[in-house]
């Protein structure tokens, strides 16, 4: 069985984190040959919380919250390996714990749409998004 703990972003091994991106799919659509922003990513994501299996990390949730109103779910990413057993949903269950009054909000990748509402997120039809300056 995995563990699913709280850790400080910014103490993770960036390496070991971006080959779990990889081993997830996400990171077909995050800036993982950026190694420098991708490490900004970590350390400036205040609440993060990883599933491990015997040592090994096979699953990460990276969030910003303000720990009393909104949590924003940036990141969600398990192991293609370990997909579809319950990871994911231990991972957003302690997301939700260590903030328990914030609402959760993420942006779905295409691959994901259908997990959501399977596991009791709402569609929100009012929400927007700016890009980014650069
Ligand atoms: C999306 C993701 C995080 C889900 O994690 P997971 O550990 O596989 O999901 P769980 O095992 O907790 O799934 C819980 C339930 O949702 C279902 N489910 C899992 N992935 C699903 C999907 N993509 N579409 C629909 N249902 C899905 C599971 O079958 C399970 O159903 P059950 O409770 O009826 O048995 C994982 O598949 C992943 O890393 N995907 C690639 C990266 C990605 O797209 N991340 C999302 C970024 S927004």
């Amino acid at each position: 069985m995995w563990t699913c703990e709280q850790v400080v972003g910014a103490s993770l091994d960036v390496e070991e984190v971006l080959a779990l991106y990889r081993a997830s799919t996400l990171a077909e659509r995050r800036p993982v040959d950026d190694v420098e922003r991708f490490t900004k990513m970590l350390g400036g994501a205040d609440l993060v919380i990883t599933a491990r299996l015997d040592g090994r990390l096979i699953g990460i949730a990276r969030s910003l919250t303000d720990g009393a109103y909104a949590t924003y779910l940036s990141d969600i990413a398990v192991d293609v390996a370990h997909q579809r057993r319950g990871v994911g949903r231990d991972l957003i269950r302690a997301t939700q714990e260590a903030a328990p009054r914030a609402k959760l909000v993420l942006l779905s990748a295409p691959a994901a749409v259908d997990y959501y509402p399977h596991i009791g997120f709402k569609r929100h039809e009012s929400a927007w998004t700016l890009d980014a300056l650069g």
